[in-house]
């Protein structure tokens, strides 16, 4: 049994990260040498806590807003915390999709968040339920994900977009735009962002996490020049200056125009691998709900009540396969039937074989 088990490639549909390949490691190498080269004055010693300012300039391009608008830092996550530390205060109720990002809920409540989950659809939030929680009470921000979102994969359409930021006009509360998997659509159109629906409302967040590298921690906040200066207050108590030579580096990556063929190749590497999944799903687990998502890193599905769900994770690890516990992107109770299945650092081989040994395990 134990040689059998030691023969079993070990698959995890647990880890959301790129995978070896998508890191562009020689022109990240080339990058770093050419700013210590250009700016080693600026990258190596302390400097504001908003950021370099030529990749704050190059966001705020992107965007449409102004430099000032822009906060660079050490990863999306630590700006999340950065806007917790600011927004909230213990016993703040915070709307969320639910399911939502694992990590976020765990940030909201350290600190002292009431969250308040709100059903997500194939199209994004229940506007219904949102608007029926919002007579109940104002929350001081909805937390959204509105592009392949996680876990679900799910994309907010353009209407329930439209309609989310007159509601969050109307009962005057800030929406957190969180979009780290924007650039990475694999078919089908942009949907407008929600910041450009009403830029004084919306707190947008992204990152080079996914279309770069994790290690190299950039993440960026565009918002109203106000609530920079108040972040970057938080910002400076905390570590003075974020990471500049990392900062730098992604600059000179933007600068010499490699960023966009890098996402062209990330999409023909993560690609395949979503409609692998995809088919799998078909193939071995028809009976599963879940929505095609149209990039990303994920598919989220829901198991039907008849398969067997029971210690799943453990008895998939017996297996060697990796499969995150539902419960933990569901604030309020659920989740046992719903799994993440992120696809990225997977070859399709192994995909296939993870949805096949995962329908086995269920099935009976
Ligand atoms: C929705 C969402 N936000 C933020 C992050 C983290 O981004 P960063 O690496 O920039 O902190 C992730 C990473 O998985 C994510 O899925």
């Amino acid at each position: 049994m134990e040689e059998r088990m030691n023969n079993v490639t070990s698959i995890s549909f647990n880890r959301g990260v790129p995978c070896v390949e998508a890191f562009p490691v020689s022109e990240i190498q080339e990058c770093a040498a050419a700013i210590l080269a250009a700016d080693a004055a600026t990258v190596l010693q302390y400097g504001k806590s908003t950021g370099y300012v030529p990749l704050r300039e190059t966001i705020a391009e992107w965007y449409g807003a102004r430099p000032e608008e822009v906060l660079v830092s050490n990863g999306s996550l630590q700006i999340q915390e950065f806007l917790s530390a600011l927004l909230l205060r213990p016993g703040d109720t915070v709307f969320v999709e639910e399911p939502t990002y694992d990590r976020t809920i765990t940030t909201f409540r350290r600190h002292g968040a009431n969250l308040v989950g709100i059903p997500l659809e194939p199209d994004g939030l229940d506007i219904e339920f949102l608007a029926t929680q919002l007579r109940k009470v104002r929350p001081k921000f909805l937390y959204l994900i509105p592009d392949f979102q996680n876990p679900t994969g799910v994309t907010t359409s353009l209407s329930k977009r439209e309609e989310i930021a007159r509601l969050a006009e109307r009962h005057d509360f800030w929406i957190i735009e969180d979009g780290p998997y924007r650039a990475l659509r694999y078919q089908g159109a942009d949907v407008p962002l929600m910041r450009t629906m009403n830029p004084d409302r919306v707190l947008h967040l992204s990152s080079f996490t996914k279309i770069l590298s994790p290690g190299v921690r950039v993440g960026y906040l565009v918002v109203p020049e106000r609530v920079v200066e108040a972040v970057a207050k938080i910002a400076t108590d905390t570590y003075v200056t974020p990471g500049l030579l990392a900062q730098g580096t992604a600059y000179e990556f933007c600068r010499r125009g490699w960023l966009e063929p890098n996402v062209e190749r990330l999409k023909g590497i993560y690609r395949p691998r979503l409609e692998a999944t995809a088919a799998a799903l078909r193939e071995y687990l028809p009976g599963a709900d879940w929505v095609e998502p149209e990039g990303g890193f994920f598919i989220g599905i829901t198991l039907p009540p008849a398969m067997n769900v029971a210690n799943l994770q453990e008895r998939a690890e017996k297996t060697g396969l990796s499969l995150s516990d539902g419960r933990g992107f569901f604030p309020q109770g659920g989740g046992e039937r719903f799994l993440r299945l992120a696809f990225t650092a997977l070859s399709e081989p192994e995909i296939r074989e993870g949805v096949s040994r995962l329908a086995r395990l269920v099935s009976h």
